[in-house]
């Protein structure tokens, strides 16, 4: 009896190892994106510096371990030494939309287990299902509760069992200040990312956002992220969602950030009144307009961001860094009267906010809600978003019982949520719901060529503008924009079919632009100028 129970013993023991990257020097996986989510995706993981020929073996059939089978194999395309990590990032392309692909990593001294992962749908009439929270560090020694990391844990575990598309994380991973530590902080916090991998290898990518205690932390070196300034957008579902990542600071005014500020508008204008226009766009940063504890409202922000969220249509905003949740009503910045806090209520034109971390961190108190809050409470939690074209919901996930939180598959729908979970239900209703009012308008966008033509560019005193068309009454406006969104002048068109000429002649160098007016459509062009 006692041999039986030694050799079950060992045999599961034998099991258990071969479930582990005990053969490869692979730990500490992490997907991220630099390009398109349905056709690239970056294999992120650690060794301890010994290993070497690395590649990825991948393919969109499961072929186990068996990594010689794969049809596909990538190499290593950057290596970085940092945070005492050896981080190694395979950036793969070429991949197929909304498609599972199956992989494992193999190098001098053995193969991984097998994981996957799924490419994002490229087609705008699919939805997508992705996690936004953050605030998962740690608690100081003695001033802070010291059962975070646990509450962390909770928080990941349930991520495997909701089977997001993606997470957008909201900043603030580690406590980096802690220069002694730090190095151990990031060791645990991927420790505790590999909870989120599903019980059959499925792995979320992550989009990082940097946080006021990453100050010392290079994002780069550790999720290959393309921006030193921890500022990006990535295209989900093809025309879907537009998704930007801005990096918010305590220390420098938002709109003192110039470059980001110009990448932003520039990136917005791009993404405006033309073929490009997705059905919606969202953006994550990590503190707050207005914290809803603990911390006062970032003025310079408000000023600096609020206006071009409500002016390109940003619909939903994702904060975080003040450890409570909070949900507001859809709101525009405003000093008229009945405005608060710098924001009044705008239930067509808004904006709605959402966070503000909570992903283990120190609970904070709240203060009293605004005018404009819609829900708040001092929970561990982060939102779940479906998005579809005509309809955005958010929903909040609590890390309660989440050991009997049920585990959702592939086949199940892509909007569910796994049964068991525990989900905010405050007194506005546990579900914000955002309707897409600008579907059909989008639509008609994307099966338009643009219709006008704007030269020379760059030009240097004149351009022209032409039209393929004509409205019934041939008229059209001019609007001229610098690469800040300020409006520089504007020209009436009264004949479309004649080519007219519009003086540029008093602007300086620079990139500008135009937004031409004509019935129901606004074609954009972006110009240079040069003297
Ligand atoms: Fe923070």
């Amino acid at each position: 009896m006692k041999n039986k129970i030694i050799t079950l013993v060992s045999a599961i023991c034998f099991m258990l190892l071969l479930s582990e990257n005990i053969f490869a020097n692979v730990r500490y996986l992490r997907l991220a994106y630099r390009d398109d989510p349905s056709t690239t995706i970056v294999i992120g993981w650690s060794n301890d510096g010994t290993s070497t020929n690395a590649q990825v073996y991948y393919g969109d059939t499961d072929l186990g371990t068996a990594w010689d089978t794969y049809p596909n194999s990538h190499g290593i395309d950057t290596i970085t030494s940092y945070r005492n990590l050896t981080n190694n990032f395979s950036r793969i392309t070429g991949l197929t939309p909304n498609t599972i692909y199956y992989f494992v990593v193999k190098d001098d001294q053995g193969v991984s287990a097998r994981y996957s992962f799924k490419t994002i749908t490229d087609n705008p009439n699919d939805s997508l299902k992705f996690i936004s929270g953050g605030d998962s560090r740690t608690g100081a020694p003695l001033i802070e509760p010291s059962d975070c990391r646990q509450r962390r844990q909770s928080g990941n575990m349930l991520v495997a069992r909701i089977r997001p598309n993606f997470i957008s994380f909201t900043g603030d991973c580690v406590f980096s200040e802690n220069i002694i530590q730090v190095n151990q902080f990031w060791s645990d916090w991927f420790q505790d990312w590999t909870l989120t991998y599903g019980p059959d290898g499925r792995i979320a990518p992550v989009c990082v956002t940097f946080g006021n205690h990453e100050v010392t932390d290079d994002f780069r070196l550790l999720f290959d992220i393309t921006n030193s300034d921890n500022h990006y957008a990535l295209s989900f579902g093809g025309t879907l969602l537009r998704f930007y990542t801005l990096k918010s600071d305590e220390n420098v005014s938002a709109c003192d950030n110039a470059a980001q500020l110009s990448w932003f508008l520039d990136d917005l204008q791009t993404h405006t009144g033309n073929a490009n226009e997705p059905f919606w766009k969202f953006v994550q940063y990590h503190i707050p307009m207005v914290p809803h504890g603990y911390y006062s409202p970032n003025q310079p922000q408000i000023d600096c961001w609020a206006n071009n969220f409500q002016q390109y249509k940003i619909r939903l905003a994702m904060e975080g860094h003040t450890h409570v949740t909070k949900y507001t009503w859809p709101i525009i910045p405003s000093t008229d009267a009945g405005a608060e806090k710098g924001f009044i209520q705008d239930t067509i034109n808004g904006t709605v906010y959402i966070g503000e971390g909570g992903w283990g961190a120190p609970l904070r108190t709240l203060y009293s809600p605004n005018g404009w809050t819609r829900d708040q409470g001092s929970f561990d939690a982060y939102q779940v978003v479906f998005v579809s074209k005509y309809r955005t919901e958010i929903k909040t996930a609590q890390f309660t019982n989440v050991s009997s939180v049920g585990q959702l598959t592939d086949s199940d729908p892509a909007w569910s949520l796994p049964s068991g979970i525990s989900v905010w239900a405050p007194a506005n209703g546990s579900t914000v719901v955002l309707t897409n009012p600008d579907v059909s308008g989008i639509e008609t966008l994307h099966k338009m060529a643009l219709n006008s033509r704007v030269y020379p560019n760059p030009a240097t005193n004149t351009i022209n503008i032409e039209f393929n068309t004509f409205t019934t009454d041939k008229k059209a406006t001019v609007s001229i924009y610098n690469g800040m969104a300020k409006h520089m002048s504007s020209v009436a068109i009264s004949d479309m079919s004649n080519t007219t000429k519009v003086n540029v002649s008093d602007l300086k160098s620079g990139a500008y632009f135009i937004y031409i007016k004509y019935g129901n459509t606004i074609d954009c062009h972006k110009i240079i100028i040069t003297h």
